[in-house]
C-alpha cells in the first residue's frame, strides 16, 4: 500500500526551504500532498488560487506530488481523505515550542495522527515566507532563495 505525507501550510509563498523539505520527504513516502490552508491567521499575500498555482508550477511534472487546499481544522482534511501522517520543517529550536504543541493539539483531535519532522538544508534555516515577501516589497532580489514562478509572482506584486 502506498504511503501518502501530507505537507500542510500557508505557502504565502512557497520557498526553497519548502521545496527542499518535499523532495526529502519523497525519499521517504511514495506520495506527498501539499495541503494549502485557505484562512491564514494573517491576511495573506496571494490568494488561494495564486499559492496553488505557483506550487503547480513549481511540480509541474512531479506525479508524487499533488496540491490540494484545505479550511478549517487540517484533522477533518485529513480524515476526509482518509490521511494521518503530516510532515512539517524544523528549521530551529524556536520553531520546536509551536510545533510540538500543534503535533499533540491535533493527536488529542485524532489519536491516529503522526506527525513526521524533518529539516531543510542548512542553507535555508533562516528562510521563511516572511522573510522572502519583506525583501521583495522593498525592491531586493533573492533568486537563490525562492523558484522562479515566486520570483514572477512577486515582482508583478511590487513592482508598479
Ligand atoms: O505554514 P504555516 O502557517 O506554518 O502552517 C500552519 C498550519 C497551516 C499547518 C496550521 O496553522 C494549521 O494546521 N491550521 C489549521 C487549523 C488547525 O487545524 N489547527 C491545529 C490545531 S493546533
Amino acid at each position: 500500500m502506498s504511503k501518502t505525507a501530507v505537507y500542510p501550510g500557508s505557502f504565502d509563498p512557497i520557498t526553497n526551504g519548502h521545496i527542499d523539505l518535499v523532495y526529502r520527504a519523497l525519499k521517504i513516502f511514495d506520495k506527498v500532498t501539499i495541503a494549502v490552508l485557505v484562512n491564514t491567521k494573517k491576511e495573506p499575500l496571494f490568494s488561494l488560487k495564486e499559492r496553488m498555482e505557483i506550487i503547480q508550477d513549481v511540480f509541474k511534472g512531479e506525479d508524487r506530488i499533488k496540491v490540494d487546499y484545505f479550511e478549517g481544522l487540517l484533522i477533518d482534511y485529513l480524515k476526509k481523505h482518509n490521511y494521518n501522517i503530516v510532515i512539517r520543517g524544523l528549521r530551529a529550536v524556536s520553531d520546536f515550542e509551536l510545533e510540538f504543541q500543534m503535533a499533540l493539539t491535533n493527536r488529542k483531535l485524532y489519536p491516529d495522527f503522526e506527525t513526521f519532522f524533518m529539516v531543510p538544508a542548512i542553507n535555508y534555516t533562516f528562510l521563511n515566507s516572511s522573510v522572502i515577501k519583506e525583501i521583495y516589497r522593498f525592491g531586493g532580489r533573492a533568486p537563490d532563495l525562492v523558484p522562479p514562478a515566486v520570483e514572477k509572482y512577486l515582482k508583478n506584486k511590487f513592482d508598479r
